[in-house]
Order: C-alpha cells, then sequence, then structure tokens
C-alpha cells in the first residue's frame, strides 16, 4: 500500500496507473476507519482495479464550537486496517496541502443542502462540498463511494457532482450496523457505556416509524411518538425525527420513495440515521 501526503505524489501514482488504462475508486473519509468505511472499500475494489482511501479531517465542516479538535485520529490502525483490505493508495493530506493560505473558494449546493442537518450545522454542507469537490477534481477517480448513514451529505454531494459536470460515479453504500441496530460511526467512540446502551432506541423508533408509514400511518403522528420516545428513554435532545421524499429531502408526495431521517443528542455525542420506508 503507498501513502501519499501531497497532490502531486497522488497525482503522479494515478498518473501511472492510468496509462494501462486501470479505474480507480475512491472512499474519502475522516480516518477512525470502520466496519461501513471498509464495506466501501470493498464495494469500490469490486467495481475498479485500484483503489484509494483519503484520510483527512476536514476543518471546514466542523463549526466553532464542534469537535474538531478531539475527533478521533487513529492514522496507525486506520493504514492497518486499510493494508489488511489490500487498498492500493491512501491519500493523507494535511490541512495546508487542501487549504493553502491563498484558498478561497467555497462549494455550496443550494436547496438541499440547507435542509435538515442543514438547519442545525448551517456551514457542514459548504464545508463537505468543498473538500469533496476538491476531492474528486485532485483524484479524478471513476467511482467514488459514501456511506448511506450520511444520506444528507450523499444527497449533497450527487448534487454537487452532477451540477459541477464532475465524471465521477457516486455510489452510496448501505449502512453497516452493530449488532444490536446501532449505525457504525468514529463518533460512537464518544458514547458512555450508559449512552451506547441506550443508543440502538435510535435506529428501533426509525425502524419502527417506517414500518408503520408503510401500513398507511399519519407521518406526524408516528414521528411525534418516536420523538416523545426517545427523550422519555433519556435523548437529550432531538434535533429532527422526521420522514421525507428519498431524493429531494422535501416533504413526501404521494407515490415517491421516501426515507426516514433522525438526528437527536446523547449526553454530548450526537447521532443520525436514516432507513428507507418499504414501498
Ligand atoms: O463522511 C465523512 O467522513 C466526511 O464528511 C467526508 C465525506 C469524508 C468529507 O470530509
Amino acid at each position: 500500500m503507498e501513502v501519499a501526503r501531497s497532490i502531486a505524489e497522488m497525482r503522479a501514482i494515478v498518473k501511472d496507473w492510468r496509462k494501462s488504462d486501470q479505474r480507480v475508486s475512491l472512499v474519502p473519509t475522516m480516518g477512525a476507519l470502520h466496519e461501513g468505511h471498509l464495506s466501501l472499500v470493498h464495494k469500490g475494489k469490486e467495481r475498479t482495479d485500484k483503489s484509494i482511501v483519503s484520510i483527512f479531517v476536514n476543518p471546514a465542516q466542523f463549526a466553532p464550537h464542534e469537535d474538531f479538535n478531539t475527533y478521533p485520529r487513529e492514522e496507525e490502525r486506520d493504514f492497518a486496517a486499510l493494508r489488511h483490505a489490500n487498498v492500493d493508495l491512501v491519500y493523507a493530506p494535511d490541512v495546508k496541502e487542501i487549504y493553502p493560505e491563498n484558498h478561497h473558494t467555497k462549494v455550496e449546493v443550494q436547496g438541499i443542502s440547507q435542509l435538515l442537518e442543514g438547519q442545525f450545522r448551517p456551514q457542514f454542507f459548504i464545508g463537505v462540498a468543498t473538500v469533496v469537490a476538491k476531492l474528486l477534481v485532485q483524484v479524478m477517480p471513476d467511482v467514488a463511494l459514501f456511506g448511506e448513514k450520511d444520506y444528507q451529505q450523499l444527497c449533497v454531494i450527487r448534487a454537487m457532482a452532477r451540477d459541477l459536470d464532475i465524471p465521477v460515479d457516486v455510489l452510496g453504500g448501505e449502512t453497516i450496523r452493530e449488532s444490536d441496530g446501532l449505525a457504525m460511526s468514529s463518533r460512537n467512540a464518544y458514547l458512555t457505556n450508559a449512552e451506547r446502551t441506550l443508543a440502538p432506541r435510535l435506529y428501533q423508533e426509525i425502524t419502527a416509524i417506517a414500518e408503520q408509514v408503510s401500513a398507511g400511518a399519519d407521518i406526524d403522528q408516528v414521528c411525534a411518538a418516536a420523538s416523545k420516545g426517545l427523550s422519555e428513554s433519556g435523548f437529550k435532545a432531538i434535533d429532527y425525527i422526521v420522514v421525507k421524499d428519498a431524493d429531494t429531502l422535501e416533504d413526501p408526495t404521494p407515490g415517491r420513495p421516501m426515507r426516514v431521517l433522525a438526528a437527536a443528542w446523547l449526553g454530548r455525542t450526537r447521532l443520525i440515521d436514516n432507513i428507507a420506508v418499504p414501498a
């Protein structure tokens, strides 16, 4: 497995692969890797000849009060997992490589970025869209993969790649869950033992909503009941627990696919999760 710390080093390696027309996949990550990331790596490897994983904790997607400084950084452990997964190249630039002092450009996908997560983390998707646009233009992969656990992020990135005509196939990977249903996330490491026991309740509630809505229940009523259930069980604040159109994330309209999406706080940890409503 090769490791590139600069755009130039990474591009030289990719250029060499391209001489023999090899197809390339990219899994952008912020490190602290788990099975969810590795499943994206495997999915990419099935579709291309060479696989790249980028590791970059992107300061632009954290608000000043958020966890940029404490976000788990475990490079040696991540490298070992990626070596084991037969990744060809890790691209791990530092902040100055991605955002040199003369960097002034931001990418904003209007509309969808302002919904849901955008209401609670107004700068988040600008930071995500900016860094992912840069990574895609730097690497120019054939395929880029993102977890469905961050469902709105996947929608924003799809729209960004489409609008900027970036020639990449953006693929989603299904959410990988712990045996009790909790969606894997690097931030689960913040949970105390008591919070960890309670955390799968979020998945249970959205699963119940999906089943009930699929059976014709009133969306507002089931979401309100789930929100109450989470609060009573010990979740500190429910940012949202909603059913939306699966593509636009606007209010659902009859006959279109729907998605249940939720974000809620357990102590100092903000959990997000989502699930499709069965057709
Ligand atoms: O999902 C993440 O880990 C990040 O938001 C991403 C896509 C790597 C951009 O920094």
